[in-house]
């Protein structure tokens, strides 16, 4: 098995950084969302992103790399030749299953699934498919074009050909590969990290403190981002999805607290959006 053209599905904030990213390191790329503006979008942030990366010297040409990314609405278009799908589409499990429904029936017999789900179980979506063995969960962190961690996940049925080539493939896009062997909700880093999520919002509301106060504490101790900065920066959406899964997969401890559900219903999701803990207008 060689990998030479790779397919991500969803153009949103992690879709279009994993087509960059793949893209620059010289593979073929298709980019598939299910609407044009959404794939727009999403080139256009690949090509901010690159433009900078070329002011910087960090890459020769973002002409050159751009050339090597298809942008479609057409999921058969997006998969019939790829060696490699990386599904990167809402953290919601009905969606996931029609998108892996769908695949599973176009892509070519040897091509390898993944998902960049940040929470579900691999074996869940490695079932929704006729091929388990070849699907595994690759879970890159945002801004991908920046964050040198990849998850590499094995499912239940996942061969171990498979996870060494989607190991090394990483590695051939200059990150550093984590092999997680135990398919819990989360995986390494989400299910470390998830705890934090509810404890902060027991605290901040307990003690009635504002995301001001609590990200102006976390950035004077050393971190790139506090916690609110960075759900905005992350997606108000994909935190909820997030919690609502572990909700239902680990303890209900994990049920979104009601204004966050609040956001998500009013469409504040984060920078994306203009608004969210934060106003970015
Ligand atoms: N492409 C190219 N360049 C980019 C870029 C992109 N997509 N994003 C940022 N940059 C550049 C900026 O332009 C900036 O360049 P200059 O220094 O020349 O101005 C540089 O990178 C640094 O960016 P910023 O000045 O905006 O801010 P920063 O120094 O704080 O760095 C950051 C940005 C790397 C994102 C840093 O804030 C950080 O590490 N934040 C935490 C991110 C994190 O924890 N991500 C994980 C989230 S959890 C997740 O993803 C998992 C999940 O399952 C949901």
């Amino acid at each position: 098995m060689e990998i030479k053209t790779v397919a991500v599905l969803g153009a949103g904030l992690m879709g279009h950084g994993i087509a960059e990213v793949c893209a620059m390191a010289g593979y073929n790329v298709t980019m598939r969302d299910i609407k044009q503006e959404f794939v727009d979008r999403g080139m256009n942030m690949i090509k901010e992103s690159l433009a900078k990366l070329e002011q910087k010297g960090k890459i020769k040409s973002a002409e050159e790399v751009l050339s090597r990314i298809k942008p479609t609405v057409d999921l058969e278009e997006a998969v019939k030749d790829a060696d490699l799908v990386i599904e990167a589409v809402p953290e919601v499990v009905e969606i996931k299953k029609q998108v892996w429904e769908e695949v599973d029936k176009l892509a070519k017999p040897d091509c390898i699934f993944t998902s960049n789900t940040s929470t579900m179980r691999i074996t869940m979506l490695a079932d929704f498919t006729s091929r388990p063995e070849k699907f595994a969960g690759l879970h890159f962190f945002n801004p991908p074009v920046l964050m040198r961690l990849v998850e590499v996940i094995r499912g239940e049925k996942t061969s171990d050909e498979v996870m060494d080539l989607l190991v090394e493939f990483v590695k051939s896009i200059g990150k550093t590969p984590v092999r997680v062997e135990k398919d819990v909700p989360g995986f390494i880093a989400n299910r470390v990290v998830a705890p934090r999520g509810v404890l902060l919002h027991a605290v901040v509301e307990a003690e009635n403190l504002t995301p001001e106060e609590v990200d102006a504490a976390f950035r004077k101790a050393g971190y790139p981002m506090g916690p609110f900065e960075l759900a905005d920066y992350v997606g108000i959406d994909v935190n909820y999805n997030a919690a609502r899964y572990f909700a239902r997969a680990v303890s209900p401890e994990y049920e979104p607290p009601e204004r966050v559900r609040k956001m998500v219903e009013e469409g504040r999701l984060g920078r994306k959006t203009g608004r969210g803990w934060y106003d970015w207008s």
